[in-house]
């Protein structure tokens, strides 16, 4: 069965979509997995920018207007097994877009991949809502300050009335701050379980103004490293960092391709 994780925050600019497009390459990529990710952040979509799709004839604003079907908003893109489905970057596009049909139209993904990922926008609007309720599970994204961590506890609550799974907290940005939240802080706060910490990682920053998610641009760094585990873990499939030895065999044709 396909699995629908939304990626959602209360906060706004933590990392959801930078999330979505290294788990999506990750699981693609390095997992051999059929992923989708979906640009569910209508009003202020930016999956597309991240991945330099400035254009697309088709997005999920025109099948959530009803004038086109979802599989006209699919693409290809140029990691295997990786399918976006952009929105708009229009504001002409917002006209006439009804969210409510978001659970419907995601459903009729389930011949077309393993993994659909949605990336949410943030808080608790109705866009945020529509992708819950379109979610089987979902994955929070925080930071580790108070502020983030406090929005996820109601994004929490509204998970389990919607009885959508919550699979737990990837706790984003993480420095080695004083200041910062610990893990053990943030899940007592959250009463949800970190999954994953992810550096605050330069690369990332770097890998963006390329428009390549960064565990394509730089899979060895500490931020690639964080989303390759938590892909894995999201499967149930252990991450292998490659070794001297694994990478002269992968050079000579053996092993697994990275991402
Ligand atoms: N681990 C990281 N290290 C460094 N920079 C990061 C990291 N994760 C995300 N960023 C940067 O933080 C900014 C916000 O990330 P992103 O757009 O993914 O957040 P978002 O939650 O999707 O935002 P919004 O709520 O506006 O949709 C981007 O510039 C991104 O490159
Ligand atoms: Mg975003």
């Amino acid at each position: 069965m396909t699995r629908v994780i939304g990626i959602l925050s209360g906060k706004g600019g933590v990392g959801k979509t930078t999330t979505v497009a290294n788990l999506g390459t990750a699981l693609a990529s390095y997992y051999k997995k059929k992923v989708i990710i979906v640009d569910c952040n209508i009003t202020t979509s930016h999956l597309s920018l991240y991945l330099g799709m400035y254009y697309s004839p088709v997005t999920l604003n025109q099948v959530l207007t009803g004038k086109s079907k979802i599989h006209e908003a699919i693409y290809d893109y140029h990691v295997p097994n990786l399918k976006v489905i952009p929105a708009s970057l229009s504001l002409k596009d917002l006209r006439g877009v009804d969210v409510s049909r978001l659970s419907r139209v995601i459903k009729k993904l389930s011949e077309d991949a393993d993994i659909v990922l949605l990336d949410g926008a943030p808080g608790m609007g109705r866009e945020a809502m529509a992708t819950m309720r379109a979610s089987n599970e979902v994955l929070f994204i925080s930071t580790p300050f108070v502020p983030s961590t406090m929005d996820i506890i109601k994004c929490h609550q509204v998970a389990l009335e919607m009885n959508t799974k919550p699979l737990g907290i990837m706790l984003n940005m993480v420095g080695k701050e004083r200041y910062e939240l610990s893990v053990q802080e943030v899940e007592q706060l959250s009463e949800l379980n970190v999954i994953s910490t992810v550096p605050m990682d330069k690369n990332v920053l770097r890998s963006l103004a390329l428009k390549t998610p960064v565990v394509s641009f730089d899979p060895e760094s500490p931020a690639s490293r964080a989303f390759l585990e938590l892909a894995g873990k999201l499967i149930g499939e252990k991450y292998v960092p490659e070794t001297f030895l694994s990478r002269i065999a992968r050079f000579f044709g053996f092993g697994r391709t990275r991402a």
